[in-house]
């Protein structure tokens, strides 16, 4: 008898002989709504997830046993171990389908360090992908995308990429049908990363203290917005609960934000639980011209440009 897992195409079969590049998307948070703290310790959410032009790409060669180098952003600070979510998704994958965990695995980042980007939740769902096809064991999206809801909140999404609705901890993911408009971004990377559970905790305290600002609920005025494909109407509609527990640890990011809306962006929200802010431009023109400006003023380690929506995870 033949493993569910398995498709009869003899390639897959065997899995790959040569290395497997596996390309993985940054995503941004169009809408963040947090909810209230639940008993598991996550937060229920009401999220649009929209995978950008930013990328981290892993490499899956076979080996004897599972090794993880890496280059780009990061090198130096990101512990190669067993606590790496590139590690935890092999041994995942290989749990899930008796596949022997072997692989030497490197990883080109460019998506930086506990910046709100879900670097790390992408890394994960490109091992998910890239083992996938190097062993053969032919799992199809949602049964990655299973294995990738243990593994973080965000790893789902990165397996199917695009533009989607996010509700539970944001594990569970439902594509939104957007018709074919590229939005442009400027990505403002910051000096240093946050931690996700401290900005979560953070936003429960100013919230105790009547301190946060309303809570923004239900994702309909979003995914309205998107269906109109003008950024100004978009713009409007950008909204990120876990934005003022962004600036109370890091207040410094008030000042990113006002750079880029006076540099002419239509809107800028923090990123997830940031510090990375982003900013929506008109055209690529635009976005050109505020990622300079942002550099130009020393508001950011970087600012890049991107566009989105971007396909998930996907083998180049
Ligand atoms: O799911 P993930 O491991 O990426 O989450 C990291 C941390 O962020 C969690 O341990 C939790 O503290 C916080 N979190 C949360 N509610 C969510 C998602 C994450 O409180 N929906």
């Amino acid at each position: 008898m033949t493993e569910p897992w398995r498709r009869d195409d003899d390639e897959e079969r065997r899995g790959a002989s040569g290395p497997v590049r596996v390309r993985v998307p940054a995503k941004v948070n169009l809408h963040l709504g947090v909810g209230p703290l639940r008993r598991d310790g996550y937060h229920e959410l009401n999220t649009v997830y929209h995978a950008i032009s930013i990328y981290d790409e892993l490499t899956a060669r076979r080996g004897d046993t599972l090794t993880l180098t890496m280059e780009g952003e990061g090198t130096g600070e990101l512990a190669l171990d067993d606590s790496n979510l590139v590690i935890r998704a092999a041994h995942a994958l290989a749990g899930y389908t008796g596949a022997a965990p072997h692989a030497r695995l490197h990883l080109r980042k460019q998506i930086p360090l506990a910046g709100g980007l879900a670097g790390g939740s992408a890394d994960a769902a490109a091992t998910l992908v890239a083992c996938d096809a190097l062993w053969g064991t032919g799992l199809s999206r949602d049964e990655l995308a299973g294995i990738a809801a243990d593994l973080g909140s965000d790893v789902p999404f990165l397996i199917h990429g695009g533009t989607a609705l996010g509700t539970g901890r944001g594990e569970a993911i439902s594509p939104v049908l957007a018709r074919a408009t590229s939005w442009h971004w400027v990505v403002a990377i910051a000096d240093g990363g946050l931690s996700t559970p401290q900005a979560y905790r953070e936003l429960d305290r100013l919230r105790e203290t009547g301190a946060a600002g309303p809570a923004l609920g239900s994702t309909d005025a979003l995914l309205a917005a998107l269906r109109q494909r003008d950024p100004r109407v978009l713009a409007l509609a950008l909204g990120n609960d876990l934005q003022d527990a962004a600036l109370s640890m890091r207040p410094s990011l008030a000042a990113t934000l006002k750079a880029g809306e006076a540099a002419g962006a239509l809107a800028g929200i923090v990123s997830g639980s940031g510090p990375t802010c982003v900013f929506l431009t008109a055209d690529a023109a635009d976005a050109e011209r505020v990622a300079a400006e942002l550099e130009a003023a020393g508001v950011c380690r970087e600012a890049r440009t991107a566009h989105g929506p971007v396909h998930g995870a996907r083998v180049t």
